[in-house]
């Protein structure tokens, strides 16, 4: 084994047994309805390159989730990127034992809510094909502006994932995430 395969290994487990380890109890019984809707996301953590824009081009981004039928969610992302503000829809299928969504056909490997209150949420995204792996940390929230709180487990959160020098709070500019509003 190559020891650069190696070395992207090791975190890689690592990860694998910290959502086990740590999901919350109450992403098991998550109530998608209620979690359905609009969301703006207030800061992004990821490991993609050229994913956003230079820094005065940043804008809020959003989300608009619905559960499409049973065990399949419908999710909408709009984030200002360096070619402009972009929207994307995709459809997730859940996991038949874990409570994580994807799609891997459209590039997405894995969609887990760590942690919400339903007025904010740590969403955890796995984007990628073959082997190719980006991670994603975003914090949800409803309202255009986060509570201390939430925004020190999203901080909390980027260290354990190492995406600590990757954390961004987004610009509380809404262009671009009221192009998707409901
Ligand atoms: C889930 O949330 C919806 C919308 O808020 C609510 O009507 C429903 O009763 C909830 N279901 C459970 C099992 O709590
Ligand atoms: C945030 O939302 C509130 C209520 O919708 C609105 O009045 C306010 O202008 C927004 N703030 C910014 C900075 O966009």
């Amino acid at each position: 084994m190559k020891l650069e395969t190696a070395l992207a290994i090791a975190p890689a487990l690592a990860l694998v047994s910290w959502t086990q380890e740590f999901l919350p109890k109450e992403a098991e019984t998550l109530n998608w309805s209620k979690f359905s809707g609009f969301w703006y996301i207030i800061a992004i953590a990821t490991d993609t390159q050229g994913f956003l824009p230079a820094r005065s081009k940043r804008k809020l981004g959003a989300s608009l989730v619905k559960v499409h039928k049973p065990g399949q969610l419908r999710v909408v992302i709009a984030f200002s990127r360096p070619r402009g503000c972009q929207s994307r829809e995709v459809t997730l299928k859940k996991d038949r034992k874990r409570p994580v969504f994807r799609n891997t056909l459209k590039g997405v490997k894995g969609l887990h809510v760590l942690s919400t209150d339903y007025t904010y949420a740590l969403v955890y995204l796995r984007l990628g094909r073959a082997g190719s792996n980006y991670k994603s940390l975003l914090l949800f929230s409803r309202q255009n502006i986060s509570s201390f709180l939430s925004l020190r487990e999203f901080l909390d959160t980027c260290h354990i994932l190492q995406l600590t020098k990757q954390a961004t709070i987004l610009p509380k500019d809404d262009s671009c995430a009221h192009t998707i509003l409901p």
